[in-house]
């Protein structure tokens, strides 16, 4: 117990958290902007797949450990930051030139906060709001949202902020876990390359469509 506890207070334990936590976040993201993707569908579509994950009895289960997993991966973050201020001596457990610094990797501590505003928007826009009003339409209640010109910049933005975080953050994970072995280097970059413009995409698609096709 006490090597665990010491383990979460060196840099390179919180390292491995915010690395675990951020691929497990990684995972809702992709799974979240293709179940958004039935909005091409229409409405109906929409509100049937929303309809469909509300009457699983697990999806309070799943939301409690999503917001553990944000809640830790932020808290973690600040933790880092705040260590790397004082001290740069832990190292990565393998680092093969995925670590030279590129506007993503530099940009982490503007991208992160940034999110973290989008994500605290986000959730009251539809989430929250949803519980606060007896009969609602969600599909209505996005396409409201992001046909309002306040909404779609809101949206675009922080789904750029999304793929610039996402850019660095993939390789970066699996450097501190230690599987960047040179063989799987461009593997693991053309993924991560891969996820984030699918994510872009995906996400970044929806306002763009609702907001210009009127
Ligand atoms: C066009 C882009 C997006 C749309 C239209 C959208 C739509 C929605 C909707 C309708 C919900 C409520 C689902 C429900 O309660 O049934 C939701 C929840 C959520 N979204 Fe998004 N989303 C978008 C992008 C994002 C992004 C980029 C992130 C993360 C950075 C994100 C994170 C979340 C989270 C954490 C929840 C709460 C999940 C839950 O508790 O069930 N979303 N989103």
């Amino acid at each position: 117990m006490n090597s665990f506890i010491r383990f979460l207070n060196s840099s390179i334990g919180r390292k491995y958290v915010m690395a675990v936590t951020g691929l497990s976040l990684t995972l809702f993201l992709l799974v979240h902007m293709a179940g958004n993707l039935t909005l091409y569908a229409g409405n109906e579509a929409f509100n049937e797949y929303a309809d469909l994950l509300e009457s699983n009895p697990l999806l309070p289960l799943a939301e409690a450990g999503l917001l553990v997993l944000f809640v830790v991966h932020i808290l973690f973050a600040v933790l880092l930051t705040g260590r790397n201020k004082t001290s740069r001596s832990d190292k990565y457990q393998s680092n093969l030139g995925m670590g030279s610094k590129t506007v993503a990797s530099t940009t982490m501590w503007i991208t992160g906060p940034v999110l973290l505003v989008f994500l605290v928007i986000h959730i009251w826009d539809f989430r929250i709001s949803k519980e606060l009003i007896e009969e609602y339409d969600l599909a209505q209640m996005v396409v409201d949202r992001l046909r309002h010109p306040l909404g779609f910049v809101i949206y675009t933005a922080s789904i750029a902020m999304v793929g610039l975080h996402m850019w660095h953050a993939f390789q970066s994970a699996f450097q501190t876990l230690g599987v960047a072995h040179p063989r799987y280097r461009a593997l693991i970059q053309n993924t991560g390359r891969l996820i984030t413009a699918l994510l872009v995409a995906g996400f970044g698609g929806i306002p763009f469509y609702l907001f210009f096709t009127g």
